[in-house]
């Protein structure tokens, strides 16, 4: 499957190939992702999507970031490569097999040492995190009936310029009522999506990258 829902599979690859392409590390951790997670390889982000999440994450000059469902260590990389000098991103996650891909790319990369992994129910790690640092980035994109939880938890502790990214919004198409899908992830993103839109607190665009991207930040 896709994993762009918005668009036409020729016009995806087009988009990839017109934006910054992969080096040598994420092609390796691409290639590696696809051998040792076999059917779950689809879970990890695009290239373009990983571009867009490094620029918008040195335009921010983030400090402080923290990512929900880090899988094989896509998206984090893609983030840690984007922070300001100093930066740190904490990465949650319930996988010691998955991540230790990461671990092991992140290494190649020279980002290890601006990442915390912490092996954990997100909800734990997010909510025993202290009132500061403020968090400047966070991107969500762990199981979906916990989003809701994951943002309020965010939404709190956001820095005020700081962005929260939400992956998987349009989620292939079945996020629209007339799809017919009913199961516990797309109810819950179709709630999540409707919660989001109708926050007064935030702004909030839903990017049609990827699978969808919501970009949200307060008022
Ligand atoms: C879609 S994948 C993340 C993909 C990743 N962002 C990337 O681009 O490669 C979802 C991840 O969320 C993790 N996950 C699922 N439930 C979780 C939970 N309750 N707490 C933390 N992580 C969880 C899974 O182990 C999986 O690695």
């Amino acid at each position: 499957m896709s994993r762009n829902s918005a668009m036409p599979a020729d016009l995806v690859a087009y988009a990839a190939a017109h934006s910054t392409r992969p080096d040598e590390v994420q092609k390796a951790l691409i290639a590696a992702t696809e051998t040792k997670a076999g059917g779950f390889a689809g879970m990890q982000i695009g290239t373009d999507q990983g571009v867009f999440m490094t620029l918008l994450t040195a335009v921010l000059q983030v400090g402080f970031a923290v990512e929900v469902g880090t899988f094989t260590g896509y998206s984090a990389l893609c983030i840690a490569r984007g922070l300001a000098p100093g930066g740190r991103l904490l990465c949650c996650d319930v996988s010691e097999e998955w991540t230790s891909i990461g671990r092991e790319h992140w290494e190649m990369a020279g980002v290890s040492d601006r990442i915390d992994l912490r092996i954990a129910p997100a909800i734990e790690t997010l909510r025993s995190l202290p009132p500061e640092p403020k968090i400047d980035l966070a991107f969500i994109d762990a199981d979906k009936t916990g989003y809701m939880s994951y943002y309020e938890e965010i939404l709190s502790r956001l820095s005020p310029q700081g962005v929260i990214l939400v992956d998987n919004t349009l989620w292939h198409g079945m996020i629209l009522e007339d799809s017919g899908a009913e199961d516990s992830d797309t109810v819950a993103l179709r709630a999540f999506n409707d919660h989001v839109a109708a926050d007064e607190r935030v702004e909030a665009v839903l990017l049609t990258i990827g699978d969808g991207v919501t970009l949200i930040r307060r008022r």
